[in-house]
């Protein structure tokens, strides 16, 4: 999902991005990746691929790790070999999700799921191999190219006139196109580390849902309820808003901006369809 618009957004700034699917390239595959660089010679590398099946990270955490702790770590190495910089993007899921107050880059992380504790696997990896990392943190991505909750929302809103949503979560809806945009902005930047970028303001799934059906125009109620009424095998952390603290920080639109440049990206891909 983020990879194409990452793809896109780079060649908008008049990049040469190389892209590479996973049948193409496996990150797990070190002397791939190492021959993948040498091959390309990039000068900075944004690592999209991931195992990201929440669920699915806490029977197969090794499996999870081995893809965003190695794998991530196969690619910083690589793009280090070359003298390329490279960009990581992370995940509010580093966080235990207790701090209503938000979260910046320094604060303690603390992983409650398989999931979150290999992407911070995966970070640690990344800033150990290579010292020009940007390691982006980021929050519930919607995208053209991917399954997401926007969709689901409409999905369900065509044949029901009511959803159930939980309300106890609270974090920040992002776009891919904005943060593809923010990420690309990065390589052209000297300030490696930590950085949280993450659609503003912030709302709970439940208000999504109803600013959702509010901007496409689609009459479906939407009821809430708590995370412990929706038995997922992965805990989601309850309040992950992602602030940062930066001097200069890449600042992405807010999520209801986000939102409505998706549907309209969503409706010009239906019609071409
Ligand atoms: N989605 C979110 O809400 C969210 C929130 C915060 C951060 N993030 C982070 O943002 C990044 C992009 O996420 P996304 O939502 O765009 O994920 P996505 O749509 O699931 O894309 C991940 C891609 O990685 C590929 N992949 C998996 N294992 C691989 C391997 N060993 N080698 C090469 N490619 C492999 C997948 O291929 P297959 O499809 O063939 O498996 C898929 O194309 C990830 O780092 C994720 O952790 C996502």
């Amino acid at each position: 999902m983020l990879g194409r618009d990452v793809a896109r957004a780079a060649r908008e700034v008049g990049h040469e991005p190389v892209v590479l699917a996973r049948a193409e390239l496996d990150i797990c595959d070190r002397e791939a990746v190492e021959r993948a660089c040498i091959e390309h010679y990039p000068g900075a590398v944004i690592n999209c691929a991931a195992w990201t099946n929440v669920d699915g990270a806490e029977e197969h955490e090794a499996e999870a790790t081995e893809v965003n702790g190695r794998g991530a770590g196969n690619v910083a190495a690589a793009a280090a070999a070359v003298g390329a910089s490279v960009v990581h993007p992370s995940t509010d899921y580093v966080f235990d999700g207790t701090n209503e107050e938000g979260y910046v880059e320094a604060d303690a992380v603390d992983p409650i799921s398989g999931y979150g504790r290999s992407k911070l696997a995966g970070e640690r990896e990344v800033a150990a191999a290579n010292p020009r990392h940007w390691i982006v943190r980021s929050s519930w991505l919607f995208g053209v190219n991917g399954r997401n909750f926007v969709d689901t929302m409409l999905g369900l809103a065509q044949d029901r006139d009511e959803v159930v949503v939980v309300r106890d979560q609270v974090g920040c809806p992002t776009y891919t196109g904005h943060l593809a945009a923010g990420l690309v902005r990065l390589i052209d930047r000297e300030d490696h580390g930590v950085h949280h970028m993450a659609g503003g303001g912030r709302c709970s799934w439940y208000d999504f849902a109803v600013e959702i059906f509010r901007q496409a125009g689609v009459e479906c109620r939407v009821l809430s309820m708590t995370s412990d009424m929706l038995d997922r095998p992965a805990p989601r952390p309850p309040f992950s808003v992602l602030i940062s603290e930066r001097e200069h920080p890449v600042l992405l639109p807010d999520w209801q901006e986000g939102l409505a440049d998706y549907l309209a990206e969503r409706a010009e891909a239906q019609v071409g369809a």
